[in-house]
């Protein structure tokens, strides 16, 4: 079932579109490139990540990894490490607690939790994964855990597991769905467009499997109290879903868990889902009666938590020499293990960017005996506009067309495989300010025309895209009599400045200054909603639940108001009002109306507070909504050598209103350059003789360092999208998208050389 569906299935009534943004009309914070309210602790370094915390009578806990990928552990001997010096206790299969299966992620029911892999926790001898944790030391200190987990001595009988990919992918098969969408569309006939066009492009494009590597390592702290009630500080995007998902693990109810997470350090995916550290962290809590706290080391993160699936992708174009395709077909195999079920959506751009009247659309898995692959930033769409947006390079060369101009031709005018109007779509227009102000008509087409000594310059353009996602989402909000508010949700701050845009947002709505308001986050009991930062969703989702919560307490106020003998508002329409100078006024007129605090205090009230849900997004099922955008990369390449420098890059987006515009910036510059590390340097090395991971670190894993990445210039069109809470569209994982493709099309147009294989290595120039 789509998710739409999902969501549709579960809406009463929606309420009218067009009431969006009445309150925002004037001036306000939202939009200003406002410093974040936690600039001063992030840089003090008072915002503290969970292995940071230290609490009285902490135990350490340490993992060991299986190193096969699959079979039995036959034998397993703890008694060295139980006693060396400071170990508590050592759990393995055989005395471990019994605990339920986690809760599989399922997109359409995100109240239930959501782990990656439905494996149940250490309860049996079985092996599913080279890396999987057979045993877990619990000591006084870090050091002593780590090395009585060295001496744990375990034995295996191994069974033919499935690893390779080469091997395999001929037995691919189709999923039911790829995250609620049809896996396969199939429109008119491609065969017969590919038969009538004059230009024709059918390639492979292959990606690696790559890891997560967030400056913070995931880590668990877990601590049960005398009731029997489980406190968790965990490295997490969602509060609450892991809050969910342990109270299903532990037979717990839901408010027995509480999970904290107040300062994340970078999720992009890898710490949406549980993994299986947490729940082992806290039964070993359980055990030991202590609390325990499990760091995972650079090492473990890679043995631990899964990264983003190999993938292998077939793009055929067919276009008549006017440049409109005649056909368009995006296949793609990726892999996931049985016990997750994540075909990651990397045919998601193609049904959504481009005019064709003969369209075929299929995505395969591969079941490979592997750690459960997961979401990295822009799942999907990352890997999946690298091999789109090439090939439409590609086809841009046969044609001898410019590449921007060959998608200004093929722009639909409504969404190519849904048919929704678009809500807003402004991707020419992103490619036009781009084009100017990266200087791209100076650009000659030729390969090879532009050099500098021993260096060849190269220039190319890629399309960002990326779903506009909106969940359902609850705040609890309480304005005081002083007037001050504060916003409470159980969201996530993984980076990317969640307090300060929702403190915009909601002194904006309640026309109170910045520093009146207060936004709680964090904490899975703040709210009971699933909120989640993923998927680009947050702010959206959360805005339009504050906006509800606002006009809940507006309308409750003006009910005070008119029981307050004298009062100005007496009589007034809602619709008439404006929030402003902290309190409710007349539109227009500058002294009728009264403060929060003026009507708080006549009604004889402290405070006010509300609850509220925001209205289902009903939007995303009326219309196409996406953030789109146009990336611009060059790229220096050195002719003997073939080391490839990225010199300069401009992305111009086209996402709706901006919430704020440095925070804003951040992000896309972030999501450009993982997309240059994509493209460049980073890779998963997987030995597919053992299943097992090789590189598990940075020194061997390379993320792009200052060195790698030049000044990237963003630029936001900024025109809001009606149809948006705020107007305004995600932006936390486009700068990735598309990414990879601009710095394969800069290089070719650099070396003539055409890499389909990421990352472009200097062998692959050679
Ligand atoms: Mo994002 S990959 O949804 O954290």
């Amino acid at each position: 079932m789509s998710l739409m569906k999902t969501v549709s299935d579960t809406v009463v009534q929606f309420l009218p579109d067009g009431k969006h943004n009445s309150l925002l009309d004037r001036d306000g914070f939202l939009g200003k490139p406002l410093v974040r309210v936690d600039a001063e602790a992030k840089v003090k370094g008072k915002a503290r990540f969970t292995s940071e915390f230290d609490i009285p009578n902490l135990a350490h806990a340490a993992l060991v990894f299986s190193t096969i990928a699959k079979g039995k552990v036959s034998e397993i001997d703890t008694e060295r490490a139980k006693h060396s010096p400071g170990v508590l206790e050592v759990l393995t299969w055989k005395n471990m607690p019994k605990l339920e299966a986690p809760p599989l992620v399922d997109i359409g029911d995100l109240a239930k939790g959501m782990a990656a892999s439905n494996l149940p926790v250490l309860q049996d001898a079985s092996v599913h994964w080279n890396g999987q944790p057979v045993a877990i030391v619990v000591s006084e200190t870090l050091e002593q855990a780590e090395d009585a987990a060295a001496l744990v001595e375990v034995d295996y009988t191994a069974e033919p597991a499935a690893t390779s990919f080469d091997l395999l992918k001929a037995e691919a098969v189709v999923p039911s769905d790829v995250l609620g969408e049809p896996a396969v569309i199939s429109i008119g006939s491609v065969e017969k467009g590919m038969q009538e066009a004059s230009a024709r492009v059918d390639q492979v494009y292959l990606t690696p499997a790559y890891n997560h590597n967030a400056i913070e390592p995931h880590a668990t702290i877990a601590l049960w109290d005398e009731n029997g009630s489980l406190v968790v500080l965990d490295s997490t995007q969602s509060a609450y879903m892991t809050s969910r998902s342990l109270a299903l693990i532990f037979r717990l109810k839901p408010d027995e868990v509480q999970v904290l997470a107040p300062f994340v350090g970078g999720g992009f995916g890898g710490k949406g889902s549980l993994w299986t550290h947490t729940p082992l962290c806290a039964a070993a809590a359980n055990v030991v009666k202590r609390p325990v706290k499990l760091s995972l080391s650079r090492e473990a993160v890679y043995r631990m938590v899964g990264g983003r699936t190999r993938a292998e992708q077939r793009i055929a174009l067919g276009a008549a020499r006017d440049g409109k395709l005649t056909a368009l077909i995006h296949t793609g195999i990726t892999t996931t293990p049985s016990h997750a079920r994540y075909a990651e959506q990397c045919t998601f751009p193609a049904r959504h960017l481009y005019a064709s009247p003969n369209v075929f659309i299929e995505q395969k898995i591969v079941n490979l005996d592997t750690i459960a692959n997961t979401w990295m930033r822009a799942p999907g769409e990352s890997i999946g506009t690298f091999a789109l947006e090439s090939a439409l390079d590609e086809l841009a060369y046969a044609l001898r067309v410019d590449p921007i101009e060959l998608r200004r031709i093929n722009e639909p005018d409504k969404d190519p495989t849904t048919g929704h109007e678009f809500s807003a779509r402004r991707l020419t227009e992103a490619y036009r300010c781009g084009a100017e102000k990266f200087g791209w008509d100076s650009r000659k087409p030729e390969p090879r025309s532009r050099r500098d000594g021993d260096w060849l310059i190269g220039l190319g353009v890629a399309t960002a895209y990326y779903p506009y996602l909106r969940f359902p989402a609850k705040v609890r909000m309480c304005l005081y009599a002083d007037g001050k508010a504060v916003v409470q949700t159980p969201a996530a701050e993984m980076g990317m400045g969640t307090a300060t845009v929702q403190i915009q947002h909601a002194a904006d709505r309640l026309g109170l200054p910045l520093e009146r308001v207060s936004f709680h986050y964090g904490d899975s009991k703040l709210a009971d909603t699933p909120v989640m930062a993923g998927g680009s969703n947050q702010t959206a989702s959360l805005f339009a639940a504050v906006q509800a919560a606002v006009e809940d307490i507006h309308h409750e106020l003006l009910k005070m108001a008119g029981q307050i003998p004298g009062s100005s508002l007496a009589g007034a329409k809602y619709e008439d009002l404006e929030a402003r100078d902290g309190g409710l006024y007349r539109k227009g007129e500058k002294s009728s109306g009264e403060t929060y605090t003026e009507i708080l205090r006549g009604a004889k009230q402290d405070f006010i507070q509300v609850e509220r849900e925001s209205d289902p997004p009903i939007e995303m099922m009326k219309y196409s909504m996406a953030s789109y955008g146009a990336q611009f990369c060059e790229v220096r390449v050195h002719e003997q050598t073939g080391e490839v420098r990225v010199s300069r890059w401009l992305c111009c987006l086209d996402s709706g209103r901006v919430a704020n515009l440095r925070t804003a910036t951040s992000q896309v510059r972030g999501g450009i350059i993982m997309g240059i590390g994509m493209a460049l340097t980073e890779e998963t090395l997987f030995d597919e003789r053992r299943g097992r991971i090789v590189n598990p670190s940075l020194a061997e894993y390379h993320v792009p360092v200052n060195r790698d990445i030049p000044d990237i210039e963003v630029l936001f069109l900024g025109i809001p999208d009606e149809h948006a809470p705020y107007g305004g569209r995600g932006i936390g994982e486009i700068g990735i998208t598309g990414a990879a493709a601009a710095v394969a099309n800069a290089v070719y147009h650099a070396t003539g050389k055409r890499i389909r294989q990421l990352p472009i290595t200097l062998d692959k120039l050679l």
